[in-house]
């Protein structure tokens, strides 16, 4: 018998032209070729027949394998165009619709602040400082002239460290004034900005996380007299206002210091600003009501003992000036926005009203 007429591969011409797809392809090469198919168990018998008919037998069923083989491999190319040119249509993509719109981020509002007071304060000379929001009980408290037990500590409401004893979440970015005095010494002019922690209640106008900028300057003769008029420079760029030129011309201020008291500060003073919103701005003038702003005063003699300091490098004494400002208080207030989590809330609509690009 010739390969040709052998039955196994009139069957499997037979079953190949019936197939319709790959998977019945392949159910139907390893029922003929694989290792218990038909064929290969014909093959595994030559063993046991007598080699002249060996010969002649071998020769017929390899000649009906590489058929079978040959025959599949034809069918399984044409299978796999067809199945291509179909992914390719289901596929398809139209290059000539017109794109989705991009989403563009947008900057903060505290980021806006942070890069704006950082340009202005950068162009006087002070340098942006930043220190750890985990931080220890010294730099929070003890070398700001607050020791173990003052009755100031309190008011904190200061998230302390289960695991590790002596550190918190610092309450205020005023330990950064220890910390640039540690690290830069005297004289200097810094500026940090970064969050602070608490544990406030979250309402309309508290969440446990804030934002504080702390900025001091320690230089020879610093006195009221210059932590007064940065002050006025200050409040001047944030409300776009002259105020210096208002205080020459010895006009009544939309600004008052008031007294008041910080354990790390000595005289220590409040800002308040009279303010009115106008057409959805506010303006700084006589007519609205007044706002505190701020808090500062002249650095009590004491933070800079407990930093190890004791006089400027020529003898003269120790003198400056420090002041922090509430981030989100400062854009509640030119903002007008009446609710502090607005800022946390991440929505994309507020994000693209209040952001910048
Ligand atoms: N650290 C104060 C607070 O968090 C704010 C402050 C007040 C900072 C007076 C100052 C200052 O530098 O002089 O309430």
């Amino acid at each position: 018998m010739s390969a040709s007429n052998h039955p196994l591969l009139k069957e499997g011409v037979a079953k190949i032209g019936s197939c319709h797809t790959l998977a019945e392809l392949e159910a139907l090469r390893v029922d003929f070729l694989g290792k218990n198919g038909a064929l290969t168990k014909e093959l595994k018998q030559l063993g046991t027949i007598a080699p002249d008919e060996r010969r002649t037998q071998g020769q017929v069923l390899n000649g009906v394998r590489e058929t079978l083989e040959g025959l599949i491999a034809q069918k399984k190319a044409v299978f796999e165009t067809q199945e291509l040119a179909a992914r390719l249509e289901a596929e398809r993509v139209d290059v000539t619709l017109p794109c989705r719109p991009a989403l563009q981020g947008k900057k903060h509002l505290f980021t806006q602040i942070f890069e704006d007071l950082s340009a202005y304060f950068r162009a006087k000379g002070f340098q942006i400082m930043s220190g750890p929001e985990v931080d220890d009980d010294f730099h929070n408290f003890g070398a700001l002239n607050m020791p173990a037990h003052h009755p100031a500590r309190q008011m904190q409401d200061t998230l302390y460290l289960k695991d590790a004893p002596g550190f918190l979440l610092r309450t205020h970015t005023s330990t950064m004034q220890s910390r640039t005095f540690e690290t830069v010494g005297v004289p200097v002019r810094a500026l940090s900005l970064g969050s602070v922690f608490r544990n406030d209640a979250v309402d309309a106008t508290h969440t446990p996380l804030f934002h504080q900028i702390e900025v001091f300057v320690v230089e020879p003769g610093i006195t009221v007299a210059h932590l007064k008029h940065f002050l006025l420079d200050l409040l001047s760029y944030l409300f776009k206002i002259d105020l210096c030129a208002a205080a020459e011309r010895e006009e009544p201020l939309p600004v008052r210091l008031r007294p008041s008291f910080f354990p790390f500060t000595e005289p220590s003073l409040e800002v308040d600003c009279c303010c009115a919103r106008t057409n959805g701005e506010l303006k700084l003038d006589l007519s609205g009501n007044w706002l505190e702003i701020l808090g500062c005063g002249m650095i009590h003699p004491n933070v800079f003992k407990n930093c190890g300091l004791s006089t400027f490098a020529d003898g003269s004494p120790l003198q400056g000036f420090a002041a922090g400002l509430g981030v989100e208080r400062i854009a509640m207030l030119k903002y007008g926005i009446t609710d502090i989590r607005q800022f946390y809330e991440g929505d994309a609509r507020w994000l693209s009203h209040y952001g910048a690009n």
